[in-house]
């Protein structure tokens, strides 16, 4: 096999590997992501806590504990689209309410912040890619509207941890 030849069927393989396996990243790409994430989540530190078990106002928990969100533990395109477009309170059992990030967070920050919850709560090990994040971003850019409780309640269920 002559070099163009070897070199050719070298970028094919990288190709057809890349497209079998979109998620497959260096521990150096998901440790900066991770790292990223863990500054990015700040912003819901103010209602999550620092310790993702829930901020509490006045003895009320401003937002649920991460460790009990079913949707951290399954579904990444529910969790895209809350981060996004945030949640509505009516008939929240918390005291705060969840804006959408979306004009806050590029495609690499909801990505970022979405593999670092999942794996420190959600108990996952792996990698959200700035792919995946702008795509849930484009298939929700029409929807101005905050995730309802009866889409979280359908959620929940349909989930399978
Ligand atoms: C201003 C307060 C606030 C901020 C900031 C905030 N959240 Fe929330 N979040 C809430 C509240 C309140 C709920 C509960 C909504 C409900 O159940 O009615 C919630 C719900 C959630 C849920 C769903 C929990 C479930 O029931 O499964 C997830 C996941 C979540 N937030 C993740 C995040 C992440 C990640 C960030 C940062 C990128 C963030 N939130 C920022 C207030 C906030």
């Amino acid at each position: 096999m002559n070099f163009a030849a070897s070199f050719l069927s070298v970028s094919f393989l990288a190709i057809a590997t890349a497209l079998v396996l979109p998620v497959e990243v260096s521990a150096d790409d998901k440790g900066k992501a991770m790292r990223h994430g863990r500054m990015k989540k700040m912003t819901c530190a103010g209602c999550h806590g620092m310790t993702g078990n829930g901020a509490k106002r006045d003895g009320q928990l401003v937002a649920p504990a991460y460790g009990d969100s079913v949707i951290l533990k399954t579904n990444p395109e529910m969790l895209a689209l809350i981060i996004l477009k945030g949640i509505s309170s009516e008939g929240s059992n918390y005291s705060g309410a969840m804006n959408g990030l979306e004009k806050i967070y590029n495609d690499h920050d909801l990505a970022s912040v979405m593999t670092f919850v999942r794996n420190r709560w959600g108990g996952h090990d792996d990698y959200i890619t700035d792919e995946q994040a702008a795509a849930w971003r484009a298939k929700y850019a029409d929807r101005t509207t905050p995730v309802t409780q009866a889409e979280l309640e359908e959620s929940r269920k349909s989930a399978s941890p």
